[in-house]
């Protein structure tokens, strides 16, 4: 039976079926289109993009239109799979009319089915006023790398039962106000699983253990596209940065030695 398309009642069913949700995060149409034919369930245009894309050092400086562009051009390579795109760092923040005035225009110019926002207890109005007018959230807590200066960098969160009692009053409040589904970032699996278990929403996870109802990777991070960033959340599926070096490498040769183009690559 060909596969569905990916909404958000499907995404959720899929929890209530008890299968897992695969997440990969995607920033052009090719790589997307690769992934959607492979059956990934959600594309997620991640300010991630800010480091991977953009070579920022954290994920603070990448701008809303930045965002739209990027989500505008993976809509293209998009069948199956949903798209979430993140909103990024300071275009929510302020209040849910804000929130509400970003989210629209990441739907109506860039394509996104639903949008994702980072934070706890103080988000929840924002996530319950998005979704009251029909904007599907995704709400992301734990590890929030837009807040990793207050934070004091990339640190695991919930560690401790105050900070563990916080995240899962936070997942069951942005639960109450309509998000539908929940990223966890960088919790121990534990309480992963605790949360994940509590909810009604799936749960998608990174660096947060099996517990959770669905996996997201970032495709750079999963490809092994950078060999000196290894963190222990992050599997690599294959080491492209080595099969990239090694095929240049043999182009710059072939170039060199005139090798290329032989009679099989030129017109007659
Ligand atoms: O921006 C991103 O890629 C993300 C994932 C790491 C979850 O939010």
């Amino acid at each position: 039976m060909a596969s569905k398309k990916k909404t958000v009642p499907e995404l959720q069913a899929m929890k209530a079926r008890g299968e897992k949700i695969v997440m990969v995060t995607a920033y052009d149409a090719t790589f997307t289109r690769i992934l959607d034919q492979a059956g990934v369930d959600v594309v997620l245009v991640g300010d991630s993009l800010s480091m991977v894309i953009q070579g920022n050092p954290d994920t603070l400086s990448v701008t809303l239109d930045e965002m739209i562009y990027h989500g505008r051009i993976v809509r293209r390579g998009i069948s199956k799979a949903h798209l979430l795109v993140d909103l990024p760092f300071g275009s929510y923040q302020e209040s849910p009319e804000q929130a509400i005035r970003s989210a629209s225009r990441l739907m109506k110019e860039g394509g996104a089915e639903s949008v994702k926002l980072e934070g706890g207890l103080p988000m929840v109005a924002t996530t319950r006023r998005l979704t009251e007018v029909g904007i599907p959230v995704m709400a992301h807590i734990g590890l929030t790398p837009q807040s990793i200066h207050a934070f004091g960098g990339f640190k695991v969160q919930g560690r401790g039962t105050g900070a563990a009692a916080i995240l899962k009053e936070a997942a069951l409040a942005h639960e109450d106000a309509g998000a539908w589904g929940l990223l966890l970032e960088g919790i121990p699996s534990p309480l992963a699983q605790e949360i994940s278990a509590s909810l009604r929403i799936p749960t998608v996870g990174i660096g947060a253990g099996a517990g959770c109802d669905g996996q997201v990777l970032v495709i750079y991070d999963l490809l092994g596209m950078d060999n000196s960033f290894n963190p222990k959340f992050a599997k690599k599926y294959a080491r492209l940065a080595d099969t990239i070096n090694g095929a240049v490498g043999k182009y710059i040769d072939e170039v060199r030695s005139g090798a290329f183009p032989s009679a099989e690559h030129s017109y007659s």
